[in-house]
């Protein structure tokens, strides 16, 4: 492994601080999508954090292996990083009108055994980036599928984060150039730590506020 699975634990963090863990749908060195989670690492508001699990360490799912004591230890890693955070972040490219196979992977890992799983009750939000015209949106609608079969309590679609066109929308060195979409992924992590203190108290979780 010549990357670190997480760029920060969440015990690194002020224990005040909600502390998210991002992770993207591309192992692609120059990805958009690992672009936008720096950017949401650089934009995340007061009193949140954001560390960034590599699913480049994250093996093919085989039920054999889904076992105590013989789980890959990348596996145990991963679920482990999922229970400790308080908030899921995941940027998602689109392939073939879904979500990637590497990210489908990952969450079919982390959604098991039954009943045990650290991403039932999770609170979590969405975001894509693409080369192409639509945005994510499908691969996006397909990962809100999974995670309600995974028990996670997916943000409501307000704001979305659809970038289309990404090579417009950032720079050569990967930084999200567009004020627009710097806006967005801001109130999407206002958004996000807003829903979690709200299930967090048990309150009814109402729409974040329409942007456009
Ligand atoms: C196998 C494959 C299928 C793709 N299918 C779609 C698609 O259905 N819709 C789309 O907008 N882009 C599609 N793309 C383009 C990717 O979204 C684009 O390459 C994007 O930049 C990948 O995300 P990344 O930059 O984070 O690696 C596809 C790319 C690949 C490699």
């Amino acid at each position: 492994m010549n990357t670190p699975l997480v760029t920060q634990e969440a015990d690194q963090f002020a224990p005040q601080e909600l502390h998210v863990l991002g992770f993207a749908g591309s192992l692609r060195q120059n990805s958009y999508n690992r672009a936008l989670l720096r950017a949401a690492q650089e934009l995340m508001p007061d009193g949140m954090s954001l560390s960034i699990f590599d699913l480049s360490h994250i093996p093919l799912y085989n039920a054999d292996l889904d076992q105590d004591g013989i789980r890959p230890p990348a596996i145990e890693l991963f679920k482990q990083a999922i229970a400790k955070a308080d908030a899921l972040l995941i940027a998602t490219p689109e392939y073939n009108h879904s979500m990637p196979g590497v990210l489908k992977n990952a969450l079919d890992w982390a959604s098991r055994p039954a009943g045990r799983s650290p991403m039932s009750g999770k609170p979590a939000a969405m975001m894509g980036a693409t080369g192409g015209l639509w945005g994510t949106i499908r691969a996006q609608d397909d990962l809100r599928n999974v995670l309600t079969s995974t028990g996670s309590h997916v943000m409501l679609r307000r704001p979305e984060i659809l970038i289309a066109q990404a090579p417009q929308k950032f720079d050569e060195q990967g930084r999200l150039t567009d004020d627009t979409t710097r806006t967005l992924v801001t109130q999407l992590l206002v958004g996000l730590r807003d829903w979690t203190l709200r299930l967090r108290a048990g309150e009814p979780v109402p729409a974040a506020a329409p942007t456009r």
